[in-house]
């Protein structure tokens, strides 16, 4: 069996070392976080390249073990290549086709911030806006870890990230005031490149 092609972290966008509000010192441990992803996904990788195939089980076995920890380690990488690359912009209300997105399925930008901001406080983890192919609109999904629990066929479109390590040395407790913060600098260019980029049909 070929060995699957490892892959390197993203570089960091040096805009994201001048966030509003979101400190350098915490973006650059966070992409350390991410950079660990990455290393762990090729590392498990490696290691199925060697697993007995026949030795799988459902209660334990190393292809289990695993094939669950390459679902937490590629998590971790696509959600936070997702949170990285839509950081440093104005923030400020949408603009373009997400816009028209976000008030045809939530009905006004306040009430989809405000459900983006409830979820973020639900979630353990993550609040993903997600177009949803199936349902054809945009829906605020919750997650918890880097692997729970995204949605099949839901295209996220922005990804806020709620892990203590996000805004701990920032903000400590105040998650709220962390996610004002992701608010302010979020870029809706690279929003409605992705919008483009999935073809997500216009409102
Ligand atoms: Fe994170």
């Amino acid at each position: 069996m070929p060995t699957p092609q490892e892959i390197s972290p993203r570089p960091l966008d040096p805009r994201l070392l001048q966030l509003e509000g979101i400190s350098r010192a915490s973006v650059e441990a966070h992409y350390r976080l991410y950079q660990g992803y990455v290393a762990k996904r090729n590392e498990i990788l490696g290691a199925l390249d060697g697993v007995d195939l026949g030795a799988a089980n459902q209660v334990f076995s190393e292809l289990r073990a695993l094939k669950v920890d390459l679902t937490f380690a590629i998590g971790g990488i696509k959600n936070h290549e997702l949170y990285f690359a839509h950081l440093g912009g104005e923030g400020g209300n949408p603009t373009g086709a997400i816009d028209g997105l976000i008030k045809r399925d939530f009905g006004s930008v306040d009430k989809w911030r405000d459900d983006l901001k409830a979820t973020g406080m639900a979630g353990r983890g993550w609040a993903w806006t997600a177009y949803d192919w199936d349902e054809h609109r945009l829906f605020n999904y919750i997650g918890d870890a880097q692997n729970t629990f995204p949605v099949w066929n839901a295209t996220p479109l922005v990804a806020l990230d709620v892990y203590e390590h996000a805004y701990f040395l920032d903000y400590q407790t105040d998650r709220a005031a962390y996610v004002e913060a992701f608010l302010r600098n979020l870029d809706w260019a690279v929003v409605n490149h992705w919008v483009e980029a999935y073809r997500v049909p216009a409102a």
